[in-house]
């Protein structure tokens, strides 16, 4: 399938999750199999047009996990426009819009969801948008903002009239944040009324819920929670579309992968600890080698940091997967860390394996 002249592998997507689809884990799913895209955090259009050291940082990606869409926000048509501008400058294969976040701090800003509320504002951001930039400009939205305006349909329907090459839609609305259940069958209203590919994205925890929802006519499913906990998700559902068993998956595999994630986050941060020796080397030495421990510490920290956020998706459904969350919880160091995560998976009856 295509999204605009971008021709994706599979249907099956990474949804992008702020704190947790980083260029790490990206890369790790992608190198599992069945993904035929990621998109990254999303990323504030303001950040990127200042220039901002954090907001780059949360848009880098690999060659590797091509083809990679960059996922931004904001609610002014030039800055969205200046915004996909530095963002095909990255070397981006697609740039898509953040319409579904219903958090507060980004949603009054008229950005996230808040677009939902003003349809002709929000396709004016995409028309200029796709002024601006030659790689295709997609659109990832909820159901609506609330239950009395569902108007996904509408909203796509001027988005796809502004030039957008694909949408997806998270079939709740804003106000239910993550509480009852994505309706696919907006999703599939949406899919049957658009010339463009329309992607569904809700609850797909199993590989064969993924299957499933291909059958209500979209191109393709953005799988979110579900990668979290089974970053094998999309293989398996790509063993099910190929008429395969689905791949089973071993607790050393499931250990391995949290190692593999460390060594990635490792390696970034190596990169960065490199850069401040090169950078303090001659007369600063003794000041350059205070600032390399405090980095070792506070990389360390990082690295825990985000296996905790990790594990705990990780860990559901695994049996004793509370007793890896406390324990990752509780560690200290990278060392302690994968002392435990050796153990915890090493530890576990072999019949405790999760899906
Ligand atoms: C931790 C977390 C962070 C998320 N961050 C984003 C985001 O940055 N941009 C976005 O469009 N959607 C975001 N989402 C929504 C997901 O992309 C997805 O549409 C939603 O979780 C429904 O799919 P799922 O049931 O497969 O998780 C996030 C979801 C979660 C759970």
């Amino acid at each position: 399938m295509k999204i605009g002249s971008v021709t994706l592998p599979s249907p099956f997507a990474v949804a992008p999750m702020a704190g947790m689809t980083d260029s790490a884990f990206r890369r790790l799913v992608k190198r599992h199999g069945g993904c035929g895209l990621v998109v990254t955090e999303m990323v504030s259009s303001e950040g990127l047009v200042r220039g901002i050291d954090r907001t780059l940082e949360y848009a880098e990606y690999t060659d590797e996990e091509r083809p990679v869409s960059i996922q931004i926000f904001g609610g002014d048509p030039a800055t969205m426009a200046a915004a996909a501008q530095v963002v095909e400058g990255m070397g981006a294969d697609i740039v898509d819009v953040n319409m579904g976040c219903p958090v507060p701090k980004i949603a009054k800003h008229h950005a996230g969801c808040s677009l939902m509320r003003e349809p002709k504002h929000a396709a004016g951001v995409i028309q200029a948008m796709t002024k601006a930039v030659r790689i295709p400009v997609t659109v990832k939205m909820r159901a609506g903002w609330s239950d009395h305006t569902r108007n996904a349909p509408e909203l796509a329907r001027r988005v796809e009239g502004a030039g957008a090459s694909a949408v997806t839609i998270h079939g709740r609305t804003a106000e239910q944040s993550y509480s009852g259940s994505a309706d696919w069958d907006l999703v599939a209203q949406v899919a049957a009324e658009l010339t463009i590919p329309v992607f569904g994205s809700g609850d797909c925890i199993e590989p064969g819920q993924i299957m499933e929802r291909m059958f209500t006519g979209v191109s393709g499913v953005l799988v979110g929670r579900g990668v979290l906990r089974n970053p094998w998700i999309l293989a398996q559902a790509q063993d099910l579309a190929q008429g395969r068993t689905p791949r089973e998956v071993t607790l050393a595999e499931r250990g391995k992968f949290l190692q593999d994630y460390i060594d990635l986050l490792l390696h970034e941060r190596l990169g960065e600890r490199q850069g401040i020796r090169r950078a303090a080397s001659g007369t600063e030495e003794h000041e350059a080698r205070s600032a390399n421990s405090l980095t070792a510490r506070g990389h360390d920290r990082w690295v825990i940091n985000k296996l905790r956020a990790l594990c705990s998706w990780y860990s559901k459904g695994l049996e004793g997967g509370s007793l890896l969350r406390v324990r990752v919880n509780s560690a200290g160091s990278v060392t302690e860390l994968r002392e435990i995560v050796d153990e915890f998976f090493a530890s576990v009856p072999a019949a405790a394996v999760c899906r």
